[in-house]
């Protein structure tokens, strides 16, 4: 099934929510395989809702999300659950097991597609290593940092080798050098072939690293620029 690598089309996509807010209106962009892009604009911006319509948690209430130039809107169950696989998620709060070791953390997202026991205890050290925590291996979310909890998150996200990743504020809860340290893991992801969609307050982080900035305010796309700052004063 080639759709579920391919390129992010969103073709005039609105979204009103049951309760009459919009969300999305009429939002048309294109992101390519192997990009890195920042999606920013201010809290209520839709930056949630347009990760969760790539991922079909939520349908558009008119326009298409296409996914490898397939309509997602039209996929079936079995479709929709493969691309779901082949995405990985990180959110502000990091969602960790708190009875589950680090090990466990990360392996469950194995487990969930029914990994060999094999492949589990080769990719699990391996992407613990990558963020840097391979020592951290058997102890429990609450004995870690932030920082530390965030890295375990992308960890988790990554383990099975996703194509995408979508990244939602994930520095939101980090101090600045923090933010830096989960910022060069994306990259080094985005740079393995990944591609990474990233929403972010953080002006800081955006305005030094130049990528892709999508602009997001009331529910509009307002801006879309290679190399882009941050451009907004909150
Ligand atoms: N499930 C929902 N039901 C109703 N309104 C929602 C829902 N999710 C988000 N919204 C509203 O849609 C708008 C965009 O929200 P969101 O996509 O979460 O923005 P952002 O992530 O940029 O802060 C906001 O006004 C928000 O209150
Ligand atoms: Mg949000």
């Amino acid at each position: 099934m080639m759709g579920v690598t391919g390129v992010i089309q969103f073709q005039g996509v609105t979204k009103i929510y049951n309760n009459g807010v919009t969300a999305l209106q009429n939002i048309n962009i294109e992101i390519e395989k192997g990009e890195f892009a920042f999606l920013v604009g201010p809290s209520g911006a839709g930056k949630s809702t347009f990760m969760k319509l790539i991922i079909r948690k939520e349908f558009p209430t008119s326009g298409q999300v296409l996914v490898g130039h397939k309509n997602i809107a039209k996929m079936k169950a079995g479709e929709v659950s493969l691309l779901r696989r082949n995405v990985g998620f990180i959110f502000q709060d990091f969602k960790l097991l708190p009875h589950k070791t680090v090990f466990e953390n990360v392996s469950f997202a194995l487990e969930v597609i029914e990994a060999s026991k094999r492949e589990i205890n080769r990719q699990v050290p391996a992407v613990l290593e990558l963020v840097g925590l391979k020592d951290k291996a058997n102890i429990f979310p609450s004995e870690l940092s932030g920082g530390e909890q965030q890295r375990v998150s992308l960890a988790r996200a990554i383990v099975n080798r996703p194509h995408l990743l979508l990244a939602d504020e994930p520095t939101g809860n980090l101090d600045p050098e923090t933010s830096w340290g989960l910022m060069d893991l994306l990259l080094e992801i985005n740079k393995r072939g990944t591609t990474v969609i990233m929403s972010t307050h953080n002006k800081n982080i955006v305005d030094k690293l130049r990528r892709r900035v999508i602009a997001l305010d009331g529910g509009r796309m307002v801006r879309d620029e290679q190399k882009g700052g941050y451009g907004f004063e909150d």
